[in-house]
């Protein structure tokens, strides 16, 4: 490796880093340099298990080693991550985790910390580098189901919430933490919608979270329809979970089934199919081969939008801070929405 090649440097040793992270590095064959937790237990074990050469006692310790070009890769709760992003050096490059902050307003505080410091900062919404996602998208480009009209990502499964102690804490739940990625991706493939309804909702036999069920609506006006439907709940066996995500358009259809959500955390294979309309035919499906999932393969890609720029191959990330606000905006929007009125896009701004 060359040694100007950026090495990565990890705050946070949780489920995260461990599940996705850095089996997703080592995949890429990225160098992980060094790793800090407030539990120095925890990212003592990572480090073991990863083969990490150095476990800093101190985030300070950690800093002091990083190189310029090195990346900060951010996975703490939502709320630490001002406190973390505050002592980095000017100009770091730097992935943290999503949500971006726990509100709009706290992702207001962590957009003006990224410019102060000039930070060159990405948020980790790694669905949009989804193998399945970017097979939908080459199909999309290629004209394979014409214009975009009707987007439908709809999760009918039993989560286990318990895996995520720092959730109990939350305000909120299952858009901050889950449904916000279907946010991001809807963002990516449509823009941003012109307004946001929804309606979220706690379950009687899961009283100590806040809302674990989601009906969002994103507005696009006339001619493109966008739905979120979560119900994590879904306790009685596999027999009729769902997980998917269907883009219609006018000349055909793809439906990807979301496997890592089925069974979670155990899963099942992802599978992608898709139509094309034969004028005098009856619709064929098929099938695209897939390598790789979300979880970890999906997390090359955020990390390489840093490396990229670190390299000069593009002048921001594609996940950058400045278009994850927007992100944010629009969990902001469906919070607020509270199935009462729909919030205007431009209001939250
Ligand atoms: N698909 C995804 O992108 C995805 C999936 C799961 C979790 N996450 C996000 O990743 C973040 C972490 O989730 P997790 O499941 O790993 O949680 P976790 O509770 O397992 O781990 C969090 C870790 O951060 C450490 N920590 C807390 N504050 C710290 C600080 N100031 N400095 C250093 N370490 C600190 C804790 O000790 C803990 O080890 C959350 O924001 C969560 O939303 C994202």
């Amino acid at each position: 490796m060359d040694k100007r090649d950026p090495s990565i440097y990890i705050i946070g040793a949780g489920g995260i880093v461990n599940d996705a992270h850095l089996p997703a590095y080592r995949l890429a064959g990225y160098t992980v340099a060094g790793i800090f937790d407030i539990d120095a237990a925890k990212a003592q074990a990572t480090a073991e298990k990863f083969g990490i050469c150095a476990v800093y006692g101190t985030l300070a310790d950690l800093i002091a080693t990083a190189r310029p070009q090195d990346i900060f890769d951010i996975a703490v709760p939502a709320n630490h991550l001002p406190a973390v992003l505050r002592v980095l050096p000017e100009k770091a490059y730097v992935l943290m985790q999503k949500p971006m902050g726990m509100d709009y307003e706290q992702a207001r505080e962590i957009l003006t910390i990224t410019r102060d410091q000039q930070l060159v900062a990405a948020v980790n919404f790694q669905l949009r580098y989804a193998p399945f996602i970017e097979a939908a998208r080459q199909l999309m480009a290629a004209g394979a189901i014409g214009d975009l009209c009707d987007i439908e990502i709809n999760v009918n499964v039993h989560t286990p919430w318990n895996l995520w102690k720092f959730l109990y804490e939350s305000p909120r739940v299952e858009i901050l933490y889950h449904s916000i990625h279907y946010i991001d991706l809807i963002r990516q493939l449509a823009g941003n919608p012109r307004a946001v309804f929804a309606k979220t909702v706690k379950h009687p036999l899961m009283k100590e979270l806040a809302s674990v069920r989601s009906n969002i609506v994103l507005d696009y006006g006339d001619w493109l329809r966008a739905n979120i439907l979560t119900n994590h709940c879904h306790i009685y066996g596999q027999g009729h979970q769902h997980s998917f995500i269907k883009l219609e358009g006018t000349l055909g259809a793809i439906r990807i089934h979301l496997g890592v959500l089925m069974d979670y955390p155990h899963g099942q294979t992802d599978k992608l199919e898709y139509v094309t309309l034969q004028e005098g035919q009856p619709a064929q499906w098929q099938t695209v081969p897939l390598e790789g999932t979300w979880f970890p393969h999906a997390f090359i890609g955020s990390m390489q939008q840093l490396m990229e720029v670190v390299a000069g191959k593009r002048p921001h990330p594609d996940n950058t801070v400045e278009d994850a606000i927007l992100t944010m905006a629009c969990v902001e929007a469906a919070y607020r929405s509270g199935g009462q009125q729909s919030i205007s896009f431009s209001d939250i701004q």
